[in-house]
């Protein structure tokens, strides 16, 4: 029997296209479940776990305290970290001055009040760090104060960053200490600390026990 050419080549469309759309399919599929698609786009999302934060001084050194980028620009956050007359840090900037507290710059846009930083207070051991707090203008440290509060007097000209001489309220603790809390951060394994670290520690255990600084650095003890 002669059956029509117009016959086959439809049969033999419909099962190419079927396989074609199998195979779409299965690669779609494929894409879905181990997450080859949304990684473009979403490139340029700052995301933000506990595992984002670790040992202090694996992060870059400027000056009394470390920074990081969350996004890989390095060198646009020690740009910033650096300008003589104060920059805006780009998206995914991380900076710390204590172990147990971060500011992270999140997306453009995400919270102009801060200036899209986002505060964190961070419980961390040996076992690494939990996010006790986070947010943006209403996140309080462990003594009462509010982050936001007292960072905004610095935040024209210098986006947010305090260091010693930028307008904000002093902190009660100074670099000696905040130097002896970074080489005892309890993330890097031993200890490293310096001559006079240990001085430091005990001054501000006695800074705790007198009620001066309360809860803020009782965790690393
Ligand atoms: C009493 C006011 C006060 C409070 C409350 C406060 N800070 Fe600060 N913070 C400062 C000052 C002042 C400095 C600069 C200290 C220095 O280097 O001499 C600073 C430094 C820092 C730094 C290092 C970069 C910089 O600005 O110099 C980070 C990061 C930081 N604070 C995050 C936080 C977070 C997160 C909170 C809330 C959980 C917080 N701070 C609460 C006053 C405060």
């Amino acid at each position: 029997m002669k059956i029509p050419t117009v016959f086959i080549s439809t049969t033999l469309g419909a099962k190419i296209f079927s396989i074609t759309t199998f195979i779409t399919r299965i690669t779609i599929t494929a894409f879905a479940t181990f997450g080859v698609f949304p990684t473009y786009a979403a490139s340029n999302e700052v995301k933000i776990d506990e595992q984002s934060f670790s040992c202090i001084r694996d992060m870059t050194p400027v000056r009394h305290f470390y920074v990081d980028n969350l996004l890989g620009d390095m060198e646009g956050t020690l740009t910033s970290a650096n300008a003589p007359q104060g920059a805006v840090y780009p998206a995914g900037s991380v900076v710390q001055l204590v172990p147990t507290e971060a500011m992270v710059k999140r997306e453009a846009g995400t919270f102009p009040a801060t200036g899209d930083w986002e505060f964190f207070e961070l419980t961390v051991d040996e076992q690494g760090s939990s996010i006790a707090k986070r947010g943006f203008v209403d996140v309080n440290n462990r003594f009462g104060g509010n982050c936001f509060t007292c960072h905004v007097p610095a935040a024209k000209k210098w986006d947010f960053i305090c260091e010693s001489d930028h307008g904000c309220e002093p902190l009660p603790i100074d670099h000696k200490m905040t130097g002896a809390l970074q080489r005892s951060d309890p993330r890097c394994g031993d200890a490293a600390l310096e001559s006079g670290d240990t001085l430091a520690l005990v001054k501000l255990k006695l800074m705790i026990t007198f009620g001066i600084i309360n809860k803020w650095f009782e965790d690393l003890f």
